[in-house]
């Protein structure tokens, strides 16, 4: 079952849950279970440039993440470092666009030189636009764009009558990205989790219960076909969309 090439998302946004339950499944470690779930990453980044999606945002680590017990967010952290040391080559390759969003002054030197390198060596590349979320939330997210808004505003640079969603949406960190169409969250549980919280406002959701490092090419072909199969309306009735497409 595969989509419809005229109606694949040009945004997919995905919420990458399932791997503590995959590894103690298994009978392993937590860590284990965010190990395995790379190659799904690999898998997906494949899947989406494959399918013509364009942007393609990955929530690796929320800001509600830092409340996990230290030593799995260490070896969180040391497995972004392993990743990107791995992958990056490889993404430079396929012509893959990397960027990290999210609060990345709370990650480590090593992990942000790390990220703004990969930055760097991926600007120029003209194919998939990959963001990946790390120490992101929605809710922070709004927050800095309101602060954003308010030091310009008390600055005289700006009237705060102006402001309007344009502008708003300019200031998040996915400013200047088309909104997600398609949301993905494995694992089960159906939540955002503090992830896009403007930007969702319109996504079509698409839950699974397939734990993160189980999920393929063929589970992202499934979303994508759940998705070619909405309408949408934004508002309006299915009867003026239909006929706005003719
Ligand atoms: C998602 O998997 C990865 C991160 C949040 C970093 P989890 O680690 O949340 O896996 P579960 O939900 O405990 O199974
Ligand atoms: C959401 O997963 C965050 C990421 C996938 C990075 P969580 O596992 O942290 O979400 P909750 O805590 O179950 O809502
Ligand atoms: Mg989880």
């Amino acid at each position: 079952m595969s989509a419809q090439p005229n109606n694949i998302p040009t945004h997919v946004a995905v919420i990458m849950d399932g791997n503590g339950r995959w590894a103690r499944r298994q009978g392993k470690a937590r860590h284990t279970g965010h190990r395995a779930g790379v190659k799904s990453v690999r898998a997906t980044v494949e899947a989406a440039a494959e399918r013509g999606v364009s942007y393609l945002t990955l929530f690796a680590f929320s800001s509600e993440n830092w409340r996990r017990p230290e030593e799995e967010v260490s070896s969180l952290m040391s497995l972004f470092v392993e990743a990107l040391r791995r992958e990056v080559a490889e993404l430079h390759r396929n012509n893959v666009r990397l960027r990290f969003v999210g609060a990345l002054e709370q990650l480590s030197g090593g992990l942000q030189k790390k990220m703004a390198e990969a930055e760097k060596t991926t600007a120029g590349n003209s194919g998939l636009v990959l963001n990946v979320a790390v120490a992101f939330g929605g809710r922070w997210d709004i927050v800095k764009a309101a602060q954003s808004l308010a030091s310009k505003s008390a600055a005289g640079k700006l009237d705060a009558s102006d402001i309007d969603e344009d502008m708003f949406a300019d200031e998040l960190q996915l400013a200047g990205i088309p909104d997600p169409d398609l949301l993905i969250r494995t694992g089960g549980e159906q939540r955002i989790s503090n992830f896009l919280l403007w930007n969702l406002a319109y996504a079509e959701l698409w839950f699974t219960d397939v734990l993160w490092p189980e999920f393929d090419k063929t589970e992202f072909d499934r979303a994508l076909a759940y998705f070619a199969s909405k309408q949408r309306r934004y508002g309006h009735t299915g009867d003026q969309v239909e006929a706005a497409e003719c």
